[in-house]
């Protein structure tokens, strides 16, 4: 059910809106909701999957080891997380960690569109696939989806692995950084106020209800966040060019 401006004008009703949420089954065995944190007006936001054991425990998202290698992240292109907004997927610990329900997310999900629309981020960056495959209305794998920028309506998007899959795989680390500093480029476009649009192809409308704060999702891929090339069908990544 869709959350709206009249019950929610600003973060702070949001989160009491939610309240001490048993909407889903996740209510019942997580300590408490992870709301979300940093800066109300970001116009980068993080969207990761959902709180893990130290989340759940502390009410922030990412304080755990995959939260220190996100900071280190953040800082190698300059910022830390006071300057962003974070948030997850689903609000509350799955239980054991294990990867959220399909009717969790669809649940939860409500709540972080709103998020989204209170922030009004100009570039949301997907942590793993569990967010981009909720942005994007997409199945493709996160493999195959980072490393190229999507629209929905007017935020950007750029999926990266989640820096947890890091710390079990050396050789996503360096992968990370990279698009990071490619996420960097994205929201220094932005900021200059420089519209890279030269190409945009309009791709298949997304699902209704789907998107956040649009609903026209456009998945066009960027070889260069500084020139837009023309993008894929939704769903088909493999032939766009790699940033
Ligand atoms: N992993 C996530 O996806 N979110 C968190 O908040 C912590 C770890």
């Amino acid at each position: 059910m869709a959350v709206g401006s009249g019950d929610c004008p600003d973060l702070r009703a949001l989160c009491e809106h939610i309240g001490d949420c048993h909407r889903c089954p996740l209510g019942s065995t997580r300590t408490q909701v992870v709301f979300g944190s940093g800066d109300p007006r970001a116009e980068l936001m993080f969207v990761g999957e959902a709180p893990g054991r130290n989340e759940d425990l502390e009410g922030a998202p990412f304080v755990g080891a995959a939260g220190r290698f996100l900071d280190e992240l953040l800082q190698s292109i300059g910022l830390e997380r006071s300057q962003v907004y974070i948030a997850n997927v689903v609000k509350c610990r799955p239980p054991g960690n294990r990867d959220p329900l399909p009717l969790e997310i669809e649940t939860c999900t409500p709540f972080l569109r709103r998020q989204m629309e209170l922030i009004a981020p100009r570039v949301v960056a997907t942590l793993g696939r569990f967010s981009a495959h909720w942005l994007l209305d997409t199945e493709v794998p996160i493999s195959a989806l980072r490393g190229r920028l999507y629209h929905v309506g007017d935020i950007r998007v750029v999926p990266v692995f989640h820096p947890a899959a890091a710390l079990y795989d050396a050789s996503k680390r360096d992968v990370l950084f990279e698009d990071f500093k490619r996420l960097r480029a994205v929201c220094d476009d932005r900021r200059d106020g420089a519209t890279s649009a030269s190409a945009q192809t309009p791709e298949a409308p997304l699902a209704s209800g789907a998107a956040p704060a649009v609903q026209d999702r456009q998945p066009a891929d960027l070889s260069d966040p500084a020139s837009e090339a023309p993008g894929l069908s939704h769903g088909d990544p493999s032939q766009g060019a790699l940033f």
